[in-house]
């Protein structure tokens, strides 16, 4: 086995390289510069180089306020790029796993989603990203699809990064209670993807727990706190997302169904709270 990483040196991909590390997987992590998806030929010329068995595909415009001013640059990497990344594995006779978000459903269901709801994004990145999932699925039947939702670890960008820095200088912080999510720890992530490799289908993946941004701030103050007594920060204040004024829209409840993905890997995800423990070791 031989995996080659796209979008190598970002986030999930440098847990991933970690990942292979403790698995002994052989593997090939690729940053934007070495392999850019938005080129096909030569994707396919550094792919013949490399002759991987399987491809995981994390490159991405991920930068969701560069994404809404920049939408033509979103779709050529997340949707077109997506398409080439799928061309070349079919090419290179390697099997293809491709992220995806939960940010391609409108959010306004009541209910988790399941693999099968209709998609309906309603921000550009969620439908570059739908985009994306669809050409993937054209090209590449066999194809793994794996959606996950607001993934953190040490050194994401994702809010809980902005919030331990924001702890440390602000009084109070302000979060909304009407985003609703699945928090999923970066590590639990890429042990999955490893684990669904030669799966082909579209799967949901995201730690157990429903929770809306301000739990999830509070959750995460309250197990720091215990830990540094004299953090600056002293209250978490749920407020709404009309609080906030941004120019993309977000589905409000975001959280993915993992019980298909549970039953195929015969455990179910771990809780956001068994998670947050880790994540607090690992500071
Ligand atoms: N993080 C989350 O919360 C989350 C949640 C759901 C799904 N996902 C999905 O997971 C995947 C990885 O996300 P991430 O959090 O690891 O994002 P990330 O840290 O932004 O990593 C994406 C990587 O893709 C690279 N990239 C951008 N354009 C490229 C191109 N044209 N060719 C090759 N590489 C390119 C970026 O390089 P540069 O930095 O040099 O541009 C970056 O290293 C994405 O598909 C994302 O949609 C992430």
């Amino acid at each position: 086995m031989k995996i080659w990483i796209l979008g190598g040196q970002g986030f999930i991909g440098r847990a991933l390289q970690l990942a292979c590390m403790r698995h002994g997987i052989s593997w090939v992590a690729s940053s934007r510069e070495e392999a850019d998806i938005t080129d096909a030929r030569r994707l396919i010329k550094i792919g013949d180089c490399i002759r991987p068995t399987h491809i995981i595909n994390c490159a991405a415009l991920t930068k969701v306020d560069l994404v809404e001013k920049e939408p033509e640059r979103a779709f050529a990497v997340n949707t077109i790029g997506a398409k080439y990344v799928a061309v070349a594995a079919l090419e290179l006779g390697a099997q293809l796993l491709h992220l995806s978000t939960e940010t391609v459903f409108d959010g306004l269901q009541d209910r988790p989603y399941k693999e099968e709801d209709p998609c309906r994004a309603l921000c550009i990145y969620g439908q570059s990203k739908l985009g994306g999932e669809q050409w993937v699925r054209e090209v590449m039947q066999e194809a793994c699809i794996l959606r996950t939702s607001w993934v953190f670890g040490l050194g994401s960008n994702h809010k809980l990064s902005q919030w331990i820095q924001r702890f440390a200088h602000e009084d109070v912080i302000h979060a909304p209670i009407d985003e609703i999510g699945s928090p999923t720890y970066v590590h639990d992530l890429a042990e999955t993807i490893l684990a669904m490799l030669d799966k082909s289908g579209t799967f949901h993946f995201a730690n157990q727990g429903e929770l809306s941004l301000y739990h999830y701030a509070r959750d995460l103050h309250q197990a720091l706190r215990e830990r540094n007594p004299q953090m600056r920060c002293r209250e978490i204040k749920a407020v709404t997302s009309t609080h906030f004024s941004r120019r993309e829209s977000r589905p409000s409840f975001g959280v993915l169904d993992t019980s298909y993905i549970g039953k195929i890997l015969g455990k179910q995800p771990r809780s956001w709270k068994q998670v947050l423990e880790d994540f607090i070791k690992e500071l």
